[in-house]
């Protein structure tokens, strides 16, 4: 899978592709980045790449005409561009997961300034993508969580011993509490069912702190879900202890 970063400020992305798992799948052609330096086109002698806005909007906004011909220079076809900014759709592991890990070359521009001119997101970009309800200087750290997120379903990205299937979200909740040795730490241990060697209850046991964590902190993604039976009696079963103020939050 080949990742095409549009940026003015390559420097800031350039040190994640050189470190742990992103470097090595570069080195082993797993995956491919390239970042693409946004003033190299630039307009006029000063390879000018922003401009005051029209409307009421105090700051600069990114001109169309650069970011087409910064486009334009990625020959490839099969193109699928992706705007990151704050206005975009929130971005979630069922679109990493669905959507962007099945395309073959993703082209994302970074946003800087206020924002970019609309005309060029029409015509070029396919989603427009927002990390979250807050607002960041620039595109470049939602462009490394991008490409870090959807790495790790390019085949031969993960080791077998980090595969996606456990995470939080891959079955819709978030993940129940890990623990590793020492058995007793600090006066506290680990629940004795996880050394039982019974792999069914363990499974159980696992699947009941999955849906807790995810009542507690993330209910509106258990509307989302097809729950089975035994889940559905696990939520009622919190419902009702939630009532008597038994559910610590
Ligand atoms: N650029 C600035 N803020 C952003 C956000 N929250 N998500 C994506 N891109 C952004």
């Amino acid at each position: 899978m080949r990742f095409s970063i549009i940026t003015l400020f390559g420097e800031l992305i350039q040190p994640f592709c050189e470190t742990a798992l992103i470097r090595r799948a570069i080195e082993r052609k797993i995956i491919e980045v390239d970042l693409i330096n946004l003033r190299d086109f630039g307009v006029g002698k000063h390879r000018r790449v922003d401009d005051y806005p029209y409307g009421t909007s105090k700051g600069m906004i990114l001109m169309a005409e650069p970011l087409k011909n910064a486009i334009k220079s990625i020959k490839h076809r099969n193109k699928y561009v992706v705007y990151t900014s704050p206005a975009g759709v929130p971005l979630n592991q069922r679109i990493i997961e669905d959507n962007l890990s099945r395309q073959k070359h993703i082209v994302i521009v970074a946003g800087r300034y206020k924002s970019i001119d609309q005309r060029f997101i029409d015509k070029h970009v396919d989603l427009e993508v927002s990390i979250g309800d807050y607002v960041l200087q620039g595109g470049e750290i939602p462009a490394v969580i991008l490409l870090e997120s959807v790495s790790r379903f390019v085949s031969g990205f993960l080791g077998d011993i980090d595969s996606a299937e456990s995470d939080s979200f891959s079955k819709g909740f978030l993940d129940c509490p890990r623990y590793t040795r020492p058995y007793e730490f600090d006066k506290m241990k680990v629940p004795k069912i996880l050394l039982s060697g019974n792999h069914k209850k363990i499974e159980e046991f696992e699947e009941e702190e999955s849906l807790k964590l995810t009542f507690k902190r993330r209910r509106d993604l258990l509307d989302t879900l097809d729950l089975t039976k035994r889940q559905k009696e696990i939520i009622y079963r919190l419902t009702l202890e939630e009532k008597d103020g038994k559910v610590k939050h």
